[in-house]
């Protein structure tokens, strides 16, 4: 039976850890021939290797999506190895105790702090999204997934740079799909909540307790469910989604 992607050209960035390497590897899985791109190679080139041993395809790109060049070459990339770009899945990001900004108050945050996480978490996924779909325009459609998250949706204390940048993604994530929906390009974001990656390993043992107390499901989600909802978005079965913000929480924005 064919997979989802069958003869499919994906990219995926963040694809070295977590929740981007699980997608990488679904995507391959589905058909796809996957361009895993990340800050991180050595780790990206791991994924390749994983996805190459069940018998896929994929290319390693190192790619920073703080520098628009680095982006514009990484999209560049992705299309030579495959010849074209029908599925780009934005999911590099960081947490905000990666920009000394997790538990420190709104006000309080320095500016160095701010404009550091919306750099990756928002600029980046834009920077992303231009050049995909400048390439997604030549050839005639496409489909994109932006990672939000819960907290794109909802609150949360001491996290206010990360809550904001999410809820942008959200915002930019609508605009899109409304502005290249005429393109035949697709978009949309998922919002997984609390998931198991290196990302939630330090506040799942300092505050573990207290997050799982407000999931229904009373539970973390693994990279693997969050990826099979994204692999979804970019199928042809999920042809008339776009600006669509996803959950994927076990039920934590349901309260
Ligand atoms: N883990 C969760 O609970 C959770 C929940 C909601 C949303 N998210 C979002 O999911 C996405 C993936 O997170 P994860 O949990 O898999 O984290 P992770 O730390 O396991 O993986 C993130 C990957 O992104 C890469 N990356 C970071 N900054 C980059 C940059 N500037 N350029 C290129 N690559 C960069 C890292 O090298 C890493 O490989 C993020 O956008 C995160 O905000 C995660």
């Amino acid at each position: 039976m064919a997979g989802l992607l069958e003869g499919k050209a994906a990219l995926v960035t963040g694809a070295a850890s977590g929740i981007g390497r699980a997608a990488a590897l679904a995507f391959a899985r589905e058909g796809a021939w996957v361009a895993a791109a990340d800050r991180n190679l050595d780790a990206a080139k791991a994924t390749v290797r994983a996805i190459e041993d069940a018998g896929g395809e994929a290319v390693a790109i190192a790619c920073d999506v703080t520098d628009d060049a680095q982006v514009a070459a990484m999209v560049a990339a992705a299309v030579e190895a495959f010849g074209s770009l029908d599925c780009a899945f934005n999911n590099a990001g960081i947490a905000p105790f990666q920009f000394n900004s997790g538990g420190v108050l709104a006000a309080d945050l320095e500016e160095a702090s701010w404009l550091g996480l919306i750099d990756v978490n928002l600029h980046g996924v834009w920077r992303c999204l231009r050049h995909e779909v400048a390439q997604m325009r030549r050839q005639g459609g496409g489909a994109i997934v932006n990672t939000a998250s819960v907290l794109g949706l909802v609150g949360s204390g001491g996290s206010a740079a990360y809550v904001a940048g999410k809820h942008a993604v959200v915002g930019l994530t609508k605009a899109a799909a409304i502005d290249h929906a005429p393109e035949n390009i697709r978009v949309n974001a998922v919002c997984p909540g609390y998931i198991e990656t290196p990302m939630t390993e330090d506040t799942m043992r300092k505050r573990g307790e207290a997050i799982m107390a407000r999931v229904p499901m009373a539970r973390m989600g693994t990279p693997q469910e969050i990826a099979e909802a994204v692999v979804w978005m970019c199928s042809d079965r999920a042809a008339f989604v776009t600006g669509s913000c996803w959950q994927v929480d076990g039920g934590y924005t349901a309260r």
